[in-house]
Formats: structure tokens, sequence, C-alpha cells
């Protein structure tokens, strides 16, 4: 199946089984915004879960917050978030429509590499066993004019971008590539300008002078604005990193893909303060240790890749992304960025206070250097989703979807399922389900046959069913049923709690760490 389509019913399948619905959706929608339901937010905190407890329970010198999503104006202008958070913008005159000028021309980079694809795959095709894929790309007419064109594209484009951007030279790009708006297919541009990313509001009464604030577009400044409070209060020494989970807002004006990109969203991020000169010997080992944590998933290592960056925002002195394989390619999910002492010292600089650290070791004080790891939730949870979809054809010729999500993640861990309505079963089933929801997420579910009862269960990822029949009455042992191999074994009711609790406990899977 096309990717393209895997990806279609994904969104389709998040939507039909409780996981993410369209915001407002009785309202026909709210643009990039999205809701979780029933599965979706067990997921999600599921991940939050493993996330923090992956930092904060398991690094004695990472503790956590919780800032407001409010905060002093003046921190965004400190952060370079007033004067730089910008994308380039152009509008198409005929439908109206705006886009981002970069991803209309990202968007033909991507055609000459689609047009590069097809000649592979249909020389592919033509010459079976005996086709020789590198030969073909470096000797083919037809593909080495594409990928000329291609390269020269690339590079006018990224000579563009790094000149600050240069917004004349991407409108000159989108006129000379001659790209069309997708909607009205007419050339009709206007100039690119500058769009600031921030959601604003009103705080206070407008009568005596209200003040203009930022809806947060990062967490990361409410850790370092409170980096001093929590140094001293927490008594932390360097190194140490404050960990932050929350909302995060961004005008996008490309939103597409699902909650990819949203305009409200959640990060996960680790600021960690470390002693200048050592950052990037903590930059590597943060790249390592944050690699391990997807890994640890198992969905296997070929999902992952490094995409070091090679241009560095101007207070970065190295970043890197971890990127999944997507139905849609591999994209950025994390980011890890050594940011300097950037944003301590324009803090230290708005604020006037002084905010360095006092080395008791060296007796020298100094603006800590600090390693980054900013991870969005939304993204990791669409990257577990993809990863987990799977449609099985069965040996009975049936056919069934079902998500094979990590079973530390999986909202239900175990449904309990009476054969019949009847006969004391549904009491038996729910004796079992008293006793076990106290470790973990239990579903009862009594409608329709067990097959179709067990299909449910498997569109949602549940780990494990359990079935009470007559049996169960006289020797107090039920079916355990295996989501992902679908075998089923007798077990005792007083064993259910041993053999599930440890397999699908967060604590096991950070055990792997
Ligand atoms: N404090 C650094 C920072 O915010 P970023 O690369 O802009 O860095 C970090 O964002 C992570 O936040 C990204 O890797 C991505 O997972 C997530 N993220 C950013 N913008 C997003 C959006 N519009 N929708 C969903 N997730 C987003």
């Amino acid at each position: 199946m096309a990717q393209e389509d895997v990806f279609k019913k994904l969104v389709s399948h998040c939507k039909e089984y409780g996981f993410v619905f369209p915001s407002s959706e009785i309202y026909d929608g709210l643009g990039a915004v999205y809701d979780y339901g029933q599965n979706g937010v067990e997921l999600k905190n599921n991940i939050k879960q493993y996330w923090w407890q992956s930092m904060v329970l398991l690094h004695e010198n990472i503790v956590g917050i919780d800032s407001a999503i409010f905060m002093h104006p003046t921190i965004w202008k400190a952060s370079g978030h007033v004067d730089a958070f910008n994308d380039p913008l152009i509008d198409n005159r005929d439908s109206k429509k705006r886009y981002r000028a970069d991803v209309l021309i990202e968007d033909q980079i991507a055609k000459y590499d689609e047009k590069i694809n097809k000649e592979v795959a249909k020389a592919a095709k033509k010459f079976g066993d005996a086709f020789d894929e590198a030969q073909f790309r470096s000797t083919n007419a037809r593909v080495l004019e594409h990928q000329a064109k291609r390269d020269a594209l690339h590079q006018r484009y990224s000579d563009a971008m790094n000149a600050g951007p240069d917004l004349n030279e991407l409108r000159q790009i989108i006129l000379d590539e001659e790209i069309v708006c997708p909607i009205s297919g007419t050339k009709n541009w206007t100039e690119v300008r500058q769009f600031n990313l921030m959601f604003s509001t009103e705080m206070g009464s407008t009568a005596d002078g209200s003040m203009k604030v930022y809806l947060r577009p990062e967490t990361a400044q409410g850790i370092f604005v409170n980096y001093l409070n929590v140094q001293k209060t927490g008594r932390m020494k360097i190194p140490f990193g404050i960990a932050q989970i929350g909302k995060a807002f961004r005008n996008e004006i490309v939103a597409r893909q699902f909650i990819f990109r949203m305009r409200e969203f959640e990060q996960m991020e680790m600021q960690f303060f470390v002693k200048p000169g050592t950052e990037l010997e903590w930059f590597k080992k943060w790249k390592e240790i944050r690699l391990k944590w997807h890994k640890a998933l198992g969905f296997g290592d070929d999902h992952y890749r490094y995409h070091d960056h090679e241009k560095l925002a101007h207070y970065a002195n190295a970043a890197t992304d971890i990127e999944f394989l997507m139905p849609f390619g591999f994209k950025e999910v994390e980011g890890i960025h050594s940011r300097t002492n950037f944003d301590l010292s324009q803090h230290e600089k708005f604020s006037g206070k002084n905010i360095k650290y006092f080395d008791p070791e060296t007796n020298e004080s100094y603006t800590p250097y600090v390693i980054e790891t900013s991870i969005g939730v939304d993204r990791m949870f669409l990257s577990i989703m993809s990863a987990s979809y799977k449609e099985e054809q069965l040996e009975n010729g049936e056919s069934r979807v079902v998500l094979k999500l990590p079973a530390a993640l999986a909202p239900v861990k175990l449904a309990v399922m009476p054969l019949v309505k009847k006969d004391g079963l549904p009491e038996k089933a729910r004796e079992i389900i008293d006793a076990l929801k106290f470790h973990f997420n239990c579903q009862y579910d009594e409608k329709d046959s067990i097959g179709k009862r067990y299909r449910r269960q498997d569109a949602i990822g549940t780990p494990y069913c359990v079935t009470v029949d007559h049996q169960t009455l006289e020797d107090n042992c039920v079916t355990l049923r295996n989501r992902d191999t679908m075998q089923q074994e007798r077990v005792a009711i007083a064993d259910l709690d041993r053999l599930i609790a440890d397999r699908v406990s967060i604590t096991s899977l950070l055990k792997t760490l």
C-alpha cells in the first residue's frame, strides 16, 4: 500500500477509535488544532510519563517544574522571539491564499526528487535483476538533467535562506521556477513578508493600559527564567537539569500532516546547565541518551536517524535532530541543541539581575552553558501510532487492523470479557477487574462475539485480553490472549497480575535504558 494511503488510514483510525478528533468538529473544525479522545489521552499520558520518569526519576541531578504559559513579555524580547521568530509568507492575489515561501520552494525541490525516483522505478521495472541503480543515476540523461536542476535550486534556496532570509530572492525563485498557486493555478504572487509566529493577547483592563502578552511558543523560556530559583532552592550543583512538559503555541501558516504541525501542541523540554567548555561533551552524551530512549520502544533502529545541523542559529554551537521514519518520510521528532549561554545571558541583560552560578569547587562565577533536549509530545504520538499501525492477513482468510503499541504505552492493558452475558460470567469478569484495576488500566467488554471484541481491542492496541467462560467458575482459570501472536493460554486468575503487570509497566521499559 502506498505510504500516502497508510497515512490517510491512520488519520481516520485515530478518529474512529477515539485517539484524535479535529478540534471544534461540530463547528467544522479549527485549522491545525486537535483534541485527544479517550484512548488518545491515555497514550499521550503514557508517553509523557515515560519521558518524565526517564528524566526526573532516573537522573538525580534533574528536577521538574511547571511554569505558566503567560510570561512577562520582555522574556520574548530577550529570547529573540519578538524580532526573529518569523516565517516568510507570500500571498496569491487570485485565490487570496497565503503560503510559506520556503515551503513552496521545498515542495518544488521535492517534485524534482519525485521525477528522479519515477525514472529510477521505471528503469528498475524494465531491467529487473540486472538493474544497477547507482550506474543508472549517474548516467541516465533525464535523471542527470533533473538532478542538475534540483541541485541548482537547492543551492539558490539555501543561499537565500542563509542571507537573512533574502525575501526578494525567495520571491524571484518562486517566479523563476514558475511555481503556481495550487488553488488558482496562477503565478500572480505578492511580495514575500516576514510573519511572526507568536500568538498574542491583552492582559489587564484596556482602559488603563493593558499589556500585550504572548502565548509561549516554547516551554524552554519558563525554565531559563526559573533557573536561579531552582538552583538556589534545590541546592543544585552544576551540571544539573530542569525538565518541563507543557503546551506551546505557534501560529503556523502551513499546518498540515495532521498532528505533525499544530498551532497548539505540547513539548517535553529539558535544559541541562553545564560548565562552559564542557558543553560539547554533554551534547554528545545527550544525543546518545535521547536516541536510546527512542529505540527502547522497539520499532527497529532503521526508524531513526540523526540530522546534524550544518547551519547553526547564531547562539548555538551544535545542534541535531532525531528524525523518525513517518509515512511521509524521515521527519524531526526531537531537537538536541547546544545553546551556549545565550538565553541566560540575554535574561541577565534584559532583567538587570545577576543570574550567574557560583562554583564552590573552583570559587568562580560564570553563566552556565546549556544543552537542550526538546521533543514534541504530539509528534512522538504520531510516530508511535504510525509505526504501530498494521493491517494483517490472517491464516483463516480474515484480516485485522492491529496497533502494535509498546505495551507500556498502550491505553488499555487488559480487556476482560465474559463469554456470555449471563450465568454469573459478567460478575466473575468484574471481580477480576476490581482486583487488577489498581495496577493497570483494564476494560470490561461484553458486547458482540468474542472475535469482534478481540478485533476492537486489537484496533486500540490492548496487549492482553482475558475471556471468562463457564469453566472459569469451576477452576478459577481464564483464557489469556496475546495481541501480537494471537496465542491463547489457560492461566489461573491468581497469576494474571504477575503475568501482565511487569510486561505492561513503564518501569520495565525504563529498566531497559
Ligand atoms: N526550545 C526549542 C524548540 O522549541 P523546536 O525545534 O522549535 O525547538 C522542538 O521544537 C520540538 O517541538 C520539535 O522537534 C517538534 O517535535 C515540536 N514542535 C515544534 N513545532 C511544532 C508544531 N507546530 N506542532 C507540533 N510539534 C511541534
